[in-house]
């Protein structure tokens, strides 16, 4: 009698460590919870700038919105004589009287879907953005985007190149731009900030 409850207090308690065992196994007919994607809200600062007024003032952008920045680079590099917008037929001056001129990016964005909002930051070129923010815009599908266009300038304002970008930019929220460098810091951010990014 005592052998038989001593066989039969070890069956139970086998069975109760089995029954303990498969509770912490994922049940096999329960499926995976479903994957939770990375959200889509990031903001990337992309500039693009020859002589560093564009640059500094997207850096400062990208750093009140905590963005991640790309430069544009041109796959070929704008010389001073390329930039002597004095001389007729310099490379700036041809590629802006040519609508359909698109100089090329020496580099593509790594993930641009991480990206919900694109602040596009250029220098004013002949009233209008450069053309090779025209490539950058056309390298992406931007549907779904909201796009902020930031400009420097030696006084022209931005809207031409923002109803240029509203045409460029299929399917994205093109927001009103804005002309920097001539801002303080609490200016640009009272700014951002008043977009709702
Ligand atoms: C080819 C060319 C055309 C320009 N056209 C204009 C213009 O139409 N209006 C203006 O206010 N400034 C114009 N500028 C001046 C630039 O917009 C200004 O210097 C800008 O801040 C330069 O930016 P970056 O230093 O980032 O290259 C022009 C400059 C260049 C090189």
């Amino acid at each position: 009698m005592k052998k038989f409850l001593s066989v039969a207090l070890v069956a139970l308690t086998m069975m109760i460590c089995t029954a303990c065992g498969s509770s912490a196994e994922k049940p096999a007919d329960k499926t995976e919870p479903a994957q939770v994607e990375a959200p889509a809200n990031k903001i990337l600062v992309a500039y693009f700038s020859c002589t560093g007024n564009t640059k500094k003032a997207a850096l400062e952008v990208a750093d009140i919105l905590k963005a991640d920045t790309f430069e544009i680079v041109p796959a070929q590099a704008y010389t001073s004589e390329d930039l002597n917008y004095n001389v007729e037929d310099c490379r700036a001056n041809i590629e802006q009287k040519d609508n359909n001129a698109r100089p090329e990016i020496k580099s593509k964005l790594a993930n641009p879907a991480q990206y919900k909002t694109i602040v596009i930051a250029f220098p004013i070129w002949w009233g209008a953005e450069p053309r090779i923010i025209d490539t950058f815009v056309e390298n992406y599908d931007l549907a779904g985007k909201t796009i902020v266009p930031v400009c420097t300038s030696g006084g022209s304002e931005i809207m031409t190149a923002e109803k240029n970008l509203q045409a460029l930019c299929k399917g994205a929220t093109v927001t009103s731009g804005k002309r920097l460098g001539i801002t303080s810091r609490d200016e640009v951010k009272t700014w951002l900030d008043s977009l709702g990014l």
